[in-house]
């Protein structure tokens, strides 16, 4: 980890997007691929969801040091606030082939979860508690040169 790239000072908000995922119509039903190296620029190593999130809670509080991350409201609706120390931006999410991609480095809160909503989440590295910052505290310390 020693040559590991210092997210926390280099990442901005500019560098999260929404990715448009290309929607194969049909009568029958849609389909929309996320594909490594296609739609998103890094290789998938984890895939997880949340779902029953009860109304009125916050997911997330943290953010990572190596792991990029995209997420999507594969169902329903919810909020993404990211902040990458100096600026915030509001995400809102609510169609199945949109998603959000967050670099690493980038705090990030997850709320208005509509009811029955399902959040999808590609992620480019395997679960690893190490590679969070939960402490906003420490992320504050983390990105206090992207405030001189
Ligand atoms: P957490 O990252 O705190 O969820 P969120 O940020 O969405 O609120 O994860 C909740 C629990 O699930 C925690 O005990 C860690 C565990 N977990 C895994 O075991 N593997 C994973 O890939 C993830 C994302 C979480």
């Amino acid at each position: 980890m020693n040559d590991a790239i210092d997210f926390h000072t280099s990442s901005r908000l500019s560098d999260c997007r929404i990715i448009t995922l290309e929607k194969h119509h049909h009568e029958n039903g849609n389909l929309s691929v996320v594909e490594s190296g296609n739609e998103l620029p890094f290789s998938i190593n984890r895939v997880y969801y949340l779902y029953d999130v009860p109304g009125g809670v916050e997911r997330g509080g943290h953010s990572h040091r190596q792991c990029y991350e995209f997420i999507m409201a594969v169902s329903g609706s919810f909020s993404i606030e990211i902040f990458d120390g100096a600026e915030r931006r509001t995400v809102n999410l609510n169609r199945s082939n949109c998603g959000l991609l967050i670099v690493p480095g980038i705090w990030r809160v997850l709320d208005n979860f509509s009811s029955g909503s399902v959040c999808l989440v590609v992620a480019s590295e395997t679960y690893n508690e190490a590679d969070y910052v939960r402490s906003l505290d420490e992320f504050m310390s983390l990105t206090a040169s992207k405030r001189k």
